[in-house]
């Protein structure tokens, strides 16, 4: 005999077909923006053809929002408007250290949402910028630790949603496919010499990109290998190292966008193949060397990038192996103007680029990278 739910009635009617129709909007609003927007290009990274290794950047700076958390922050929205979760009206909150609020600020307006973004006062001051010109409301914090819980108190105070992109970033991504950063890479490498890449080389912000591409390797059984790059300080190269992710360095990364004080729930560890260690000064003489030799600024996540696959490159032609390396150019460096492109802020943290600047030399003229290097 089954036990009775309880005083009151046993079957409960809430749908509510007015918040469905608004639903429904939404949705269609936000697919209508994958629609328009066309694909991130492919760019081809000049190495010597000699080498007979490819290096590719693929550069999400190109997205309506500037940087790669377009996608992410598009997948937030739609889980959170199909779970029920974001109706008419919503606050919509998120912790973030600027990209994805920027992307997210650009989808609440879409949506006529109020957006707030809770982030370290330390956040630069055109990201800032940024989230107010797409609308939303930026909520600062000294203690850049308290971040989670203060969005957590405001969407709960003004009856919203917490977003919560470093929880939900690898839940709300369809690594399957669904035209996915991954399998938008491998479909525009189909026709060059290598189309599989020996490498994929990521950063990890929330750890949303490494899971999906790292969970789409394996579900098309591709040989490819995942390698995913830690900026000094960071959490999740230790905590992946030793298999413990409840490791926190408590340390804010120099970086924006990677590196965290904690290893973050979107963090897959089981998907890495390799994990690389840079410090602060190799990523940013990595990104000038980007704009030296091709005329792009990107941000200080692309240097990093481009520091691991670089080394990576540096390796295979050590073994003769030839092939390819694939990673992003994340956002735009118009956003760092006054930081990493600054030769005063930069000596200001008392970063020293230049043995950094010449391994980079050195390997563009020789192929070699010093084991010193990493
Ligand atoms: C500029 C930049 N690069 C890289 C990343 C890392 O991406 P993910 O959060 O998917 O790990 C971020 C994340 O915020 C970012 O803002």
């Amino acid at each position: 005999m089954t036990a009775a739910p309880g005083p009151g009635p046993t079957d409960v009617d809430r749908s509510d077909p007015v918040c469905r129709a608004w639903v429904d909007l939404a949705v269609a609003a936000v697919e209508a923006d994958a629609r328009r927007s066309a694909d991130t290009h492919l760019l081809v990274y000049p190495l010597p053809p000699e080498w007979g290794v490819e290096l590719y950047l693929k550069d999400e700076s190109t997205h309506p929002t500037g940087s790669l958390k377009h996608r992410l922050a598009r997948s937030l929205f739609l889980y959170g408007l199909c779970s029920g979760q974001i109706t008419e009206g919503s606050t919509v909150v998120e912790a973030s250290s600027g990209s994805t609020a920027v992307s997210e600020a650009y989808f609440a307006r879409m949506l006529g949402l109020p957006f707030v973004a809770v982030m370290p006062a330390a956040t630069s001051p055109e990201k800032i910028a940024l989230i107010e010109f797409h609308g939303g409301r930026c909520h600062l914090v000294a203690d850049a630790g308290s971040v989670y819980d203060e969005a957590r108190r405001i969407a709960a105070e003004s009856g919203g949603h917490y977003l919560d992109q470093f929880t939900n970033a690898e839940r709300a991504t369809d690594w399957r496919g669904n035209n996915n950063i991954a399998e938008s890479i491998f479909s525009q490498l189909a026709l060059e010499r290598n189309p599989l890449p020996e490498w994929v080389v990521v950063g990890a912000g929330t750890g949303g990109t490494s899971a999906t591409i790292g969970r789409y390797l394996r579900y098309r059984r591709l040989p490819t290998r995942l390698a995913v790059v830690d900026p000094e300080g960071s959490s999740f190269f230790p905590g992946w190292r030793d298999g413990d992710p409840a490791t926190a360095t408590g340390r804010s990364s120099r970086i924006e966008g990677i590196g965290r004080p904690r290893v973050e729930p979107s963090f897959v560890p089981t998907i890495v193949d390799r994990m690389i260690c840079v410090p602060d000064a190799a990523s940013l003489a990595a990104m000038r060397e980007l704009e030296r030799t091709t005329g792009r600024r990107a941000g200080g996540s692309t240097g990093t990038n481009l520091w691991g696959a670089f080394q990576l490159v540096a390796e295979m032609v050590a073994a003769g192996r030839t092939g390819s390396v694939v990673t992003l150019l994340c956002d735009g460096g118009e956003r760092y103007a006054h930081t990493y492109y600054s030769d005063d802020w930069v000596a200001g943290q008392g970063l020293d680029l230049l043995p950094h600047t010449a391994t980079l030399q050195r390997f563009a003229a020789t192929g070699e990278w010093p084991a010193a290097a990493g």
